[in-house]
This record gives C-alpha cells, sequence and structure tokens, in this order.
C-alpha cells in the first residue's frame, strides 16, 4: 500500500489522529460542479473547498453562473450525456431523483449508514437523497424560500410593521409608494416569479391548498376561485416593483434591499448569504419575516452533492466529500455563510443569527404539523417538464395584461398538457 492510500483508508474509517499526524497528501483531484456565483454563495462554496483540501483532496471548481440552479443542470445535462460527468455535482431534490433514476450515481451508503443519516436528516430531505433505498446524495442545508426581506431603516422611518399577510403587504406597499420608495425588490426570471408566485398561494391559500394545487396538481384546486385570487394579488404585487425588475439576478435585488433602493424582498435565505457578505447584522439590519401569510409553513429546498459513478479513483474522494458534508461542525460553518440551516436536526441554534434560529425553531415546529413542503421554484416539487409548464404562465401572467381567470385556465391547461 502506498502512503496516499493509506492515508485515505485511515481517513475514511475516520482515525482523525493519524491525519492530524501525517503531512497533508494528495488525495487526488474531485471535479464539483455547482451553480453558486452570487457573493455569499461564492464564499459558501469556500467553506466547502476548504474542508476538503484539508483532507488532502484538490477541490476543481465547476462554476455555473446563473442564478436558481437553472443554467448548471444544463450544464451538468450536456457533460453527462456526453459521457464526461463530474465528480460531484451540487443539486436540488427533484434532480436527484432523475439522475438516479437514469443510472448515473452511486450509493454512498458506505458512510451513510455507520454515519447514522438516517436519524438526523429529516424525513422530506432524506427521501430525495435515496435511489431504491441507498444514500446518492449528501444534503448541505435547507434553504427556506418563504421569506420576506426587509430594509429596517426605511421602515422605521416612515413607521411601517412587517405585513403578515397580503393585505398588509399591499398596505405597506401603497404606502411606500406614495413616498416614492420601490416597496419589492424583484429580478424578473421565471424561477423569482415563481418563488412569489408560491409565497402568494400558501399566504392566501394556506399550506394544505398549496401542497394540493401545486404538489398533488389537483385540478379542483387549480381551477377554484383561491387560484383566481391568487393570481389577483399576484397582478397587485407587479405594481410594486421597480421598471427594472425583467431579467434582474436574484442577488442584484437582495443588493437593492440591502443599500436601501427597495424596501423588501421575497426570496430564500440564500439572501441571508449575500446580507452576512455585506456586513450587516440579520434580524437587526435587514428584518427577516415569513413570507406575508405564511407564517406556520416551511417551504424547503436543500443544497445536496450527489456523487457520480465515475472511475474507482474517485470513489475515496466522493466519501470524503460526503462525510465531510456531514460532519455537525462543518455544517455550522457552512450554513453561517450560505443563509441556509444545517441539513442535520442534532446541530445546535445557538452559533446562527437570529433568522436561522427563527428558522430552525420553525422547520422543527412544522415537521410536527406536516407543513414542510418542498418548493416548485426551487426544483423540490415537480420534474422539470411540469416545472416550466407552471413557470411559463407565472412569467406570462407577470408580463402581461392576462386577466386572472386567463391565467387560471392557461396554468391549469400547461400543467395538464405536461403531465
Ligand atoms: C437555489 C439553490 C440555493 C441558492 C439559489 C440561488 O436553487 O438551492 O442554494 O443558491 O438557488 O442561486
Amino acid at each position: 500500500m502506498t502512503r496516499t492510500r493509506i492515508y485515505l483508508s485511515a481517513l475514511l474509517l475516520g482515525v482523525s489522529q493519524f491525519a492530524l499526524t501525517q503531512p497533508v497528501l494528495a488525495g487526488g483531484d474531485i471535479e464539483v460542479l455547482h451553480g453558486w456565483t452570487s457573493g455569499g454563495e461564492a464564499a459558501a462554496v469556500q467553506v466547502l473547498k476548504d474542508a476538503l483540501e484539508a483532507q488532502g483532496y484538490t477541490w476543481t471548481d465547476m462554476p455555473v453562473a446563473g442564478g436558481g440552479g437553472g443554467n448548471a443542470q444544463t450544464v451538468l445535462r450536456a457533460r453527462a450525456t456526453a459521457g464526461n460527468p463530474p465528480t460531484a455535482a451540487q443539486v436540488n431534490g427533484v434532480a436527484i431523483q432523475e439522475w438516479g433514476a437514469a443510472g448515473f450515481l452511486r450509493s454512498i451508503d458506505d458512510v451513510a449508514v455507520p454515519g447514522k443519516w438516517d436519524d438526523v436528516i429529516p424525513a422530506p430531505v432524506r427521501n430525495f437523497a435515496k435511489v431504491n433505498g441507498e444514500w446518492v446524495a449528501a444534503p448541505v442545508n435547507i434553504h427556506r424560500p418563504n421569506w420576506l426581506w426587509i430594509n429596517a431603516k426605511i421602515f422605521a422611518d416612515n413607521g411601517l410593521k412587517p405585513p403578515t399577510n397580503w393585505d398588509e403587504f399591499n398596505t405597506v406597499s401603497e404606502a411606500l409608494l406614495g413616498k416614492g420608495i420601490t416597496p419589492l425588490a424583484h429580478g424578473g426570471q421565471n424561477w423569482q416569479d415563481e418563488t412569489v408566485f408560491e409565497d402568494v398561494v400558501v399566504g392566501i391559500g394556506g399550506p394544505d391548498f398549496y401542497r394540493k394545487a401545486i404538489l398533488d396538481l389537483d385540478e379542483s384546486a387549480l381551477k377554484s376561485d383561491t387560484m383566481v385570487k391568487v393570481f389577483d394579488e399576484f397582478r397587485k404585487i407587479r405594481g410594486y416593483v421597480d421598471d427594472g425588475f425583467s431579467g434582474r439576478d436574484w442577488n442584484l435585488a437582495t443588493a437593492m434591499v440591502i443599500n436601501g433602493t427597495a424596501a423588501m424582498q421575497l426570496m430564500g435565505d440564500w439572501a441571508k448569504g449575500e446580507i452576512v457578505k455585506a456586513g450587516l447584522v440579520p434580524g437587526k439590519d435587514i428584518l427577516c419575516v415569513a413570507a406575508p401569510g405564511t407564517e406556520g409553513t416551511f417551504l424547503f429546498n436543500s443544497d445536496y452533492f450527489m456523487m457520480f459513478n465515475v472511475g474507482d479513483d474517485k470513489r475515496a474522494g466522493e466519501l470524503a466529500l460526503a462525510k465531510g458534508i456531514m460532519d455537525p461542525d462543518f455544517q455550522v460553518k457552512f450554513n453561517q455563510v450560505k443563509g441556509s440551516i444545517p441539513a442535520r436536526l442534532d446541530v445546535s441554534p445557538e452559533d446562527f443569527d437570529a433568522c436561522a434560529q427563527k428558522s430552525m425553531a420553525d422547520m422543527k415546529a412544522s415537521l410536527a404539523t406536516g407543513t414542510v413542503y418542498g418548493a416548485n421554484s426551487a426544483n423540490t416539487g415537480q420534474p422539470p417538464a411540469i416545472q416550466n409548464a407552471m413557470f411559463d404562465v407565472v412569467t406570462e401572467f407577470f408580463n402581461s395584461d392576462m386577466s386572472s381567470q386567463d391565467a387560471v385556465n392557461k396554468f391549469a391547461a400547461a400543467i395538464e398538457a405536461a403531465k
């Protein structure tokens, strides 16, 4: 056995003493494809890269720009179908099931079973990470897409209170418009439109309605009067964004809230990564509340690293990456930067900011009431064909004068056709 192989075996057995007393040896190269290119996201990648390199591996970075992970998925598909997949890729839940079913992934049970992942990862997150009963992806976090981020100074200066339902949101927004302040920072990209739309679905219809309409695709929910009301509110929101919203990246919208050119943003807590990066305090400088009417519902998406079935020489690296991702201390360090909360339920909230602490408490409460639901906007709901059908109608509505009833008809028909 070479020194390198001895080192690797020791590492996989978790003999950290050994690792500490040995010089860092080259553990091999791991190519990781991901979609994390904003300031906060890149800082989080660095935490992961450092952790892997500390184990003697070389991280070959394959970043694909474009929020929401859509572009990364396109590049990944092109690479994998050409027979050249990376070692590992950052994805959200639905993609794991698709790649797994297509036979591209390999089991990481060698670390997941001894690590007792089944005991510490909540079921909604775990279910996406297993294919045929075996772990094929390691969850690094849990994000919550249904947040409202608020510039505290703008609200204080104008005597406003965080809105708790959509009527209050409309009242606050009208007041801000009256003062010449853009109420809502928004980036007009389909997944961002859908993020806002799903907040309204939950906020107006409630968690059960969200599940029926968006996850179960129940026809009566999709064609209901409630859905008409959802589009009515979504139309109002269109009036609260600035003229330059079209095509804007989500992090540039977050920057508007950070620098006070807009008062609020409806966005997942990856926005908190930007807030932290800018040196502001989440929960103080930028307030975090559940999107209007969604308190008590925890929409989620997790980021996972799934492992491709590539050469045997990559096996040790994949297992080291998976094991490192699930290390509790690593999950603290990483998620402090990424804006999310740990994927593990057994990590203490004490080292996190107020917004993350709220997220951790809210998730546990929603796990108990069964109101943790995958966010379709963040690739944790429908398979791509249906997801895109939804995105198309939602975005078309936002950018036209389509009536709410027409939108409901179109939405239901597009989903039916995509099934
Ligand atoms: C999500 C991803 C998050 C976040 C966001 C914006 O799909 O899960 O980690 O980075 O996109 O790019």
